[in-house]
């Protein structure tokens, strides 16, 4: 399975801004990266350039050594030989032709011999847990399991790389789980690699090996999901992971001897960089706190008003009103707090960060005390 390298790309559609903007991605063999960000971002415009469905205004793809596609040296590699497949957003089974002749279809147009067709259509069936609907029509099958056929179909060829462009997002919650499942148990067993497109945050996070977040055609952090979550880049990438969100704090610094004072409101907090940090004269800064690392104490703490109180059964999220500031807090376990009652909070770990209010860069992670 190839290496993907994006270098310099850059897409303009006639007279529009850049759809993508001098994007550099490197995806490795048996990867599962997911193309992530709000919609209009580039996703879908990336993952066709990739496949060679759209050609990009500047730069190179290579898939390993091999350069697909080239502007400056004029090298544009078809789709068909690119060995990718693709499944659409709103992939389309033919409705006349059965799950059988549906995946079957494709390999006799590559000329596929008979035998081989017949052993790969029913080995596929099987992986994707559709054999028993083998002679089916698409109308006779549910949503999900259409879905299946559509994936089947896809993977059928063989394709070293799988392209998906939101592939579950016309399926119901609970079937959308289920699915994301079997997606990483797919990625695990063909030994693909996959590029995922999602807008939905907790589908990168839940199914992929790295996620690129995109804003506007631009790279924002590619890395790790658990990275991205723990130590975004910059208070666009800490905002969008994450859900309920990130609490985002305006405050003053000022530096001491025994780490940061941030002011905030009414409260004064010491922050203890993990690492070194110099400020040089920057005073404006955004604080991001975790609702999860919001505390409930018994003692000691900032006495808060619950404003609102809404227990899952595995957590409640709170939002908790201090001193004119509102965060909010996830409390684990079967938890409830009425309207209105008295609580206090403390801050735990020190996963704690502070963002340039004005570049809104990540200029540290760490601890946090209240004064
Ligand atoms: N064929 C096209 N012609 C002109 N503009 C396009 C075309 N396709 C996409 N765009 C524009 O490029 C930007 C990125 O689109 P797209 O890649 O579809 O975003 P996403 O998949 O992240 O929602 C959007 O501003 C969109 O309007
Ligand atoms: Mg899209």
């Amino acid at each position: 399975m190839p290496r993907i390298r994006l270098q310099n790309i850059t897409k303009q559609f006639a007279k529009g801004s850049r759809a993508v903007d001098r994007l550099n991605l490197v995806i490795e063999d048996s990867d599962f990266v997911s193309l992530l960000g709000p919609s209009g971002c580039g996703k879908t415009t990336t993952l066709r350039m990739i496949a060679g469905l759209e050609t990009p205004t500047e730069g190179e793809i290579f898939f390993d050594d091999k350069c697909v596609f080239s502007a400056e040296k004029g090298i544009n590699i078809s789709p068909d030989k690119r060995n990718v497949g693709f499944l659409f957003q709103n992939y389309a089974l033919w409705p006349h032709m059965t799950v059988r002749r549906n995946i079957a279809f494709g390999l006799e147009n590559m000329k596929w011999e008979k035998g081989k067709i017949e052993s790969r259509v029913q080995e596929i069936c099987e992986t994707m847990r559709i054999a028993e609907y083998i002679d089916r029509y698409p109308a006779e099958l549910s949503g999900g399991q259409q879905q299946r056929v559509a994936i089947a179909r896809t993977l059928a060829p063989n394709p070293r790389v799988l392209l998906m462009d939101e592939p579950l997002s016309n399926l119901d919650a609970k079937l959308r789980n289920d699915m994301r499942a079997e997606l990483k148990r797919l990625h695990l067993t063909t030994g693909a690699t996959f590029i995922y497109v999602t807008h939905d945050q907790s589908e990168a996070m839940t199914l992929s090996s790295k996620i690129c977040l995109m804003k506007q055609g631009v790279l924002q952090q590619y890395c790790p999901p658990l990275t991205l979550y723990g130590s975004p880049r910059n208070l666009f990438c800490a905002d969008f992971m994450g859900n309920p969100t990130m609490n985002f704090l305006p405050c003053e610094a000022q530096e001491g001897k025994d780490g940061i004072t941030l002011t905030t409101g009414v409260f004064r907090l010491r922050f203890n960089p993990n690492t070194p940090l110099r400020l040089e004269g920057k005073k404006q800064l955004v604080l991001g706190i975790r609702p999860e690392f919001v505390k409930i104490v018994e003692e000691e703490g900032i006495e808060s008003r619950v404003v609102s109180s809404l227990p899952t059964g595995m957590d409640t999220v709170l939002a908790l009103e201090a001193g004119g500031i509102t965060l909010s807090a996830v409390a684990f376990g079967s938890v409830d707090y009425a309207m209105d009652s008295a609580v206090r909070f403390g801050f735990e770990g020190d996963r704690y960060l502070l963002f340039d209010a004005e570049t809104t860069e990540q200029l540290a992670m760490g601890s946090l005390a209240i004064e």
